[in-house]
């Protein structure tokens, strides 16, 4: 089902400093800041040869990441996305396999303006994985 790893996203205390830090220190290519107010998150892009990192902070006052951020003060990694082929079919088998799918099963858009979906990482192992339509 899963193809590509298109990203690691990270979740930082704070993106200006992560990203000068992967930028100059590290000599990655870093490309943003985006806002994503439907994700209530605003991200910073690593762009590495095979992959992406994805550095991340709560964007407004309900951002699903807070919760983390309380957590993980000093910041942790959030999530891994796995591309998908087909995202209708992976939420098909997932569901039937037991597998829940947050936010009601509903595809959104994502930070690369394709279909995206997370699990509910109880079902998988202890990870947040967003699954995305390739
Ligand atoms: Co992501």
């Amino acid at each position: 089902m899963i193809g590509l790893l298109n990203h690691i996203a990270i979740a930082v205390e704070d993106l200006e400093a992560a990203g000068t830090f992967y930028r100059d220190i590290l000599g990655a290519k870093v490309r943003g800041p985006a806002d994503l107010p439907e994700h209530g998150v605003t991200i910073l892009f690593v762009e590495l040869p095979n992959t992406k990192i994805e550095l991340m902070k709560p964007l407004g006052e309900r951002s699903p990441l807070a919760g983390f951020m309380a957590k993980h003060p000093s910041g942790a990694i959030h999530h891994i996305c796995f591309e998908v082929d087909n995202i209708d079919a992976a939420c098909k088998a997932l569901t039937e396999a037991g597998v829940r799918i947050l936010g009601g099963g509903i595809p959104k858009i994502g930070a690369h303006a394709k279909e995206v979906l997370f699990l509910e990482p109880k079902d998988c192992a202890g990870t947040l994985i967003e699954l995305e339509q390739r």
